[in-house]
């Protein structure tokens, strides 16, 4: 039986896939490739020296996951593919709409046709109302996110909940990433961004590398520490870790479940520079500017519930996150193209 990956090429499920192979689990991937490159698939299959079975298609296109799901014998779905980009998501609301709502009603169709009911959700803290009070747990508010990217997200969790309750042979985990960084400890596969970086590390990096001048900092006159956000970021191989855990339990029982996937404690965006450097050996020169819209002052998990629930925590550190985001960085300058 093979674990389908749907957006299995990006950041985030090129890494999992790497995990579920080593787990032992056969591998099948569909992902469009509209912000990924099939390179990252070689490297987790040279890395973990096992095959994977990749599909480039859109999950939009019900006839192609019949196609899929007629071939591979899958039992569980783990479902990446979305567009992702906040500030384009204000641009081009009905593209991501339709990627990522509409395309998680034909994923859901299609599985239903084929008689697989267990997934595991990619969701986002960004789903949480704007609160002073830290940390956030799975029961806190969820809001009306600031910007169509978040409300797509609130709105897949509400399509899977309302879908789970009219059918019980649906077993869904809602699993709500906080900010998820770093890179496999090899160096191979990373986080590569499409032109210019939305997301604090990727920035940092490029700056270290050589690639861009001067690190903006989004707001110094935060309540924080230091004035400037505060963030839960957790490495990429934890949060691999933690669809491998979820899938073992949801696996086992119906129902649908939300899980946060953070490491509890926060940094600031000067702490993430400071780290970055001390990691690299690199200047990041940055500017103190006026605040992005949309941002809160911070942000972090609580990760009660997935600790008992999953059995799982986030093992790694910040210097483990910026040693293995610098190896990536600095061995893959311009990302997947060399
Ligand atoms: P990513 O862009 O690297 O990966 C998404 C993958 O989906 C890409 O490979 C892309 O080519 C593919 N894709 C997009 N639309 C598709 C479609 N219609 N059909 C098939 N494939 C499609 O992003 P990521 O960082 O790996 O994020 C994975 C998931 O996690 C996304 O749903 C994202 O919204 C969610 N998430 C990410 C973060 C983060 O900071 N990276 C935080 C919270 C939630
Ligand atoms: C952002 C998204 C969120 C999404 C998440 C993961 C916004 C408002 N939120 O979260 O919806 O789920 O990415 O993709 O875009 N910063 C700088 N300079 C930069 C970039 C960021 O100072 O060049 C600061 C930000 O103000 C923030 C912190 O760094 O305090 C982290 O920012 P970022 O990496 O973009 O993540 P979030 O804003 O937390």
């Amino acid at each position: 039986m093979s674990i389908l990956l749907t957006g299995g090429a990006g950041f985030i499920g090129s890494h999992t896939a790497l995990v579920l192979l080593e787990a032992g689990y056969d591998v099948v991937i569909l992902d469009n490739l509209c912000n990924a490159s099939r390179e990252s698939l070689s490297r987790v299959e040279e890395i973990t020296g096992r095959d994977l079975s990749f599909i480039e298609g859109d999950i939009r296109d019900g006839d192609a996951l019949d196609a899929l799901f007629a071939r591979h014998a899958i039992e569980a779905v783990v479902h990446f593919a979305g567009l992702k980009a906040v500030g384009e998501s204000t641009a081009r609301p009905l593209a991501y709409y339709d990627n990522n709502v509409t395309g998680t009603l034909s994923l859901c169709e299609a599985m239903q046709r084929a008689g697989v009911f267990t997934l595991v959700f990619s969701s986002s803290a960004t789903v949480y109302t704007e609160s002073s009070t830290m940390p956030l747990a799975e029961d806190a508010p969820t809001g009306r996110p600031s910007n169509p990217y978040g409300s797509s997200k609130l709105m897949i969790e509400w399509l899977l909940r309302d879908l789970q309750a009219a059918d019980p042979r649906w077993s869904i985990a809602l699993l709500r990433y906080f900010n998820p960084v770093g890179a496999h400890d090899s160096g191979r596969i990373g986080e590569d961004p499409n032109g210019m970086p939305n997301n604090l590390l990727p920035f940092i990096a490029q700056v270290a590398v050589g690639r861009r001048e001067r690190v903006s900092v989004f707001g110094s006159d935060y309540s924080t520490p230091d004035g400037t956000g505060v963030r839960d970021y957790i490495h990429v191989m934890d949060l691999a870790e933690g669809h491998r855990a979820a899938l073992d339990v949801i696996r086992q029982d119906t129902g649908c479940r939300t899980w946060n996937l953070g490491t509890g404690r926060g940094y600031s965006v000067l702490e993430m520079i400071t780290a970055f450097e001390r990691a690299s050996g690199r200047p990041v020169p940055f500017d103190k500017v006026g605040r992005r819209q949309g941002d809160v002052a911070q942000c972090w998990a609580d990760v009660t519930r997935a600790g008992q629930e999953l059995g799982w925590r986030a093992e790694r550190g910040l210097d483990d996150i910026m040693a293995d985001a610098w190896r990536w960085q600095s061995a893959n300058p311009y990302g997947y193209r060399g």
